[in-house]
């Protein structure tokens, strides 16, 4: 079974899939994409994170949060039990040269509550388990783009919120707008980003779930792979991947860490969710905190 825990009052698994990688430039077509979706839930995944700028710069926008209503609609396991977290903020655009792909940042208040009615009907629900503000816009202050979270949380249109990209300052913005139904702070976090470990260690002190994004250390970015050689020699003394070894330790960083590790096919995910069987000795953690 895949390690579960309470993400606020919603039982999860603390291992949910990154759904961008299957709607982003790169992917590999829908159908893999659904295959993909399928895999991770039949070996009980009940976590999904999507976005509401999950698709391709230039194309048809929501292809991320289309996708999961698709693999959910033909899904016959207990639709119920899943959690599936979607955000509002960013959008796809190029850069001044006109092909390189780009995310844009949008925190205008009447944005993010169109866009995150736009998110529910695009997911096909009346209300969305977890809703995310993706990422502080810096020509809006950050208590509007929030004060839109809860209004779209008012409305009915989100259960629970969230936010991601966001300092400890922000944090506590949003806790004094949200309360308790702020339920999770996402932000980038793996051996090659821990700059955000202030954040992590905070959510730990409040009891906040704490989701680290990219816990891989991301698939589109060039990264110090020396750093994940510690995580090699776990791995290989344990016999599994070393990416398992990365999540296991995340994990292991506190009972209020998740990760949401992206993939692009079965393969990835189905060896990923395995992390939270991965049982590390103190020698092993104390090397890889190292
Ligand atoms: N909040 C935000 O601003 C934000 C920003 C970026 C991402 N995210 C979220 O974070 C999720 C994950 O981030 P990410 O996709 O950038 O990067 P990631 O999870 O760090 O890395 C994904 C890459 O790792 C590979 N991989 C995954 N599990 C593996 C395994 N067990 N063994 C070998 N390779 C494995 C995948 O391979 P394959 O490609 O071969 O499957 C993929 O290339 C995204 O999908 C998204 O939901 C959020």
């Amino acid at each position: 079974m895949v390690l579960h825990r309470n993400l606020g009052p919603l039982d999860t698994t603390a291992i949910g899939l990154g759904e961008m990688p299957l709607t982003i430039e790169n992917n590999l077509g829908e159908a893999k994409g659904i295959e993909t979706i399928h895999a991770a839930l039949d070996a009980g995944c009940r976590h999904i994170d999507t976005a509401w700028s999950y698709y391709c710069s230039g194309g048809e926008e929501q292809t991320g949060e289309k996708l999961v209503r698709k693999a959910m609609a033909s899904w016959d396991g207990p639709k119920d039990e899943v959690t599936i977290a979607t955000k509002v903020g960013h959008f796809r655009n190029f850069a001044e040269d006109g092909t390189t792909p780009t995310w844009g940042v949008n925190g205008q208040p009447e944005h993010l509550v169109e866009a995150g009615k736009q998110s529910a009907l695009a997911l096909g629900v009346d209300t969305i388990d977890l809703l995310y503000l993706h990422r502080p816009d810096p020509n809006v202050p950050y208590n509007e783009s929030v004060e839109a979270i809860k209004q779209l949380l008012d409305e009915g249109v989100a259960k629970l919120a969230g936010i991601s990209n966001a300092s400890v300052e922000q944090i506590d913005i949003a806790r004094k707008i949200l309360g308790d139904k702020l339920v999770a702070v996402q932000n980038q976090f793996s051996p090659t980003y821990q700059s955000t470990r202030d954040t992590l260690d905070y959510c730990e002190k409040l009891g906040l779930p704490f989701v680290c994004w990219s816990p891989l250390g991301g698939y589109r970015k060039a990264k110090d792979e020396t750093k994940y050689d510690p995580f090699r020699e776990v791995g290989q003394a344990h016999g599994v991947s070393h990416q398992q070894v990365v999540l296991a330790w995340e994990l292991s960083l506190g009972r209020h860490v998740f990760v949401i590790p992206g993939a692009h096919r079965p393969e990835t995910i189905l060896d990923s969710l395995k992390a939270g069987d991965l049982k590390l000795s103190a020698e092993e953690l104390a090397k890889l905190n190292a």
